[in-house]
């Protein structure tokens, strides 16, 4: 570096700043030049060994180069940004009947999807939807519900219990719904009730620890397992369109008696598919009459009043319906899996 080195790069550097016609070269100027490793730059670095008598000259030299250079570029960089205004206003770049950008629209999740149709079908039935917290006490969660204090159910393997006064704990299933219509409700009564549900679960492609189920109760005079059977064909009707043959096997759950499983043809297949591994049914639902405990213990006289229940896995029937391989997808937040709805 010397001083004709410093005016010869001066001059260069004014020719290409006033030769230039665009921001984007313009920026590209300033950084060749004035940039953290532009010219400049490495000359400033070089300053300090340089001989003494020679480093305040250069020095000042540089410095001053730099102070020009940088008020060319920002009178430079004004003007173009004029003369571009000035032609978009002239010459009708901005065109105003151009469509806009595209917008991107939501779509209903599919579990609200099926959950709304569901809805629909009961509602039609003259049943209410009842909706009740994610946050339960011990007597509505299990208690009310005849499960005792020793039951596996309650296993904090199972069970989330939050580090609160009274046991409270993240409702494992919608059955807790029952015990709440019960107290605010008088029979007789229907109701569903959708929501989410909790379980303290490793998880994998069929098990997730938040899901969601559909309960429903019916309590009236002289309620038996052919009006359970009846309402049960009428919902797989509507969410497969047409009739599906049902069976009941025996299930055990504390709060109905006779408590079943209940099991549809596969609606997938004539001879055995992977949904249905091979045997033509699959399980669809737990449910029962209600246990007259349960009634008793919701101040509901069990010799005057019976009732059935259900408690519907609507996030294993979305898969069902959607040809949804992994529950995790459906709370996973994925757009590439939302997109498709
Ligand atoms: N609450 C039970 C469960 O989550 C399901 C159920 C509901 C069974 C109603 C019978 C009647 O496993």
């Amino acid at each position: 570096m010397n001083p004709a080195e410093i005016d010869s790069t001066r001059s260069q550097a004014q020719g290409e700043i006033d030769a230039c016609s665009d921001a984007a070269a313009l920026k590209e100027i300033e950084r060749k030049y004035l940039g953290k490793s532009g010219v400049l730059a490495g000359w400033l670095t070089r300053i300090p060994s340089l001989p003494a008598a020679e480093r305040p000259v250069l020095g000042q030299a540089v410095n001053r180069l730099k102070k020009e250079l940088g008020e060319q570029v920002a009178a430079r960089a004004a003007a173009l940004e004029k003369a571009a205004a000035e032609r978009d206003a002239t010459s009708g770049t901005f065109d105003p009947t151009l469509p806009p950008a595209r917008l991107e629209r939501g779509t209903l999740h599919p579990l609200t999807t099926l959950t709304r149709e569901i809805e629909d079908l009961f509602v039609s039935m003259g049943y209410q939807v009842a909706d009740g917290p994610e946050i339960e006490t011990d007597w509505n969660n299990f208690q009310a519900l005849n499960i005792p204090p020793d039951h596996p159910a309650r296993d904090s393997q199972d069970t989330f219990y939050l580090k609160s006064a009274g046991r409270l704990v993240l409702r494992t299933h919608t059955s807790p719904v029952q015990i709440r219509s019960l107290a605010r409700l008088a029979p007789p009564l229907r109701v569903i009730a959708p929501g989410k549900v909790f379980r303290h679960e490793a998880t994998d492609a069929s098990h997730e620890h938040t899901f969601h189920q559909l309960e429903g109760l019916v309590v009236d005079k002289h309620v038996s397992v052919a009006h359970l059977i009846h309402s049960m064909k009428t919902l797989l009707r509507g969410i497969f369109r047409r009739d599906l043959e049902i069976r009941l096997r025996p299930g055990f759950f504390p709060f109905v008696e006779p408590g079943f499983e209940l099991d549809a043809r596969c609606p997938f297949c004539e001879n055995g598919c992977s949904v249905c591994k091979q045997t033509r049914w699959v399980e669809l639902l737990p449910c029962g009459l209600v246990h007259p405990n349960v009634l008793s213990a919701c101040g509901v006289d069990p010799e005057q009043w019976s009732g059935f229940a259900f408690g519907l896995g609507l996030s294993r029937l979305v898969m069902l319906r959607f040809g949804i391989n992994d529950v995790r997808l459906l709370l996973g937040g994925d757009l590439r899996f939302l997109e498709q709805f």
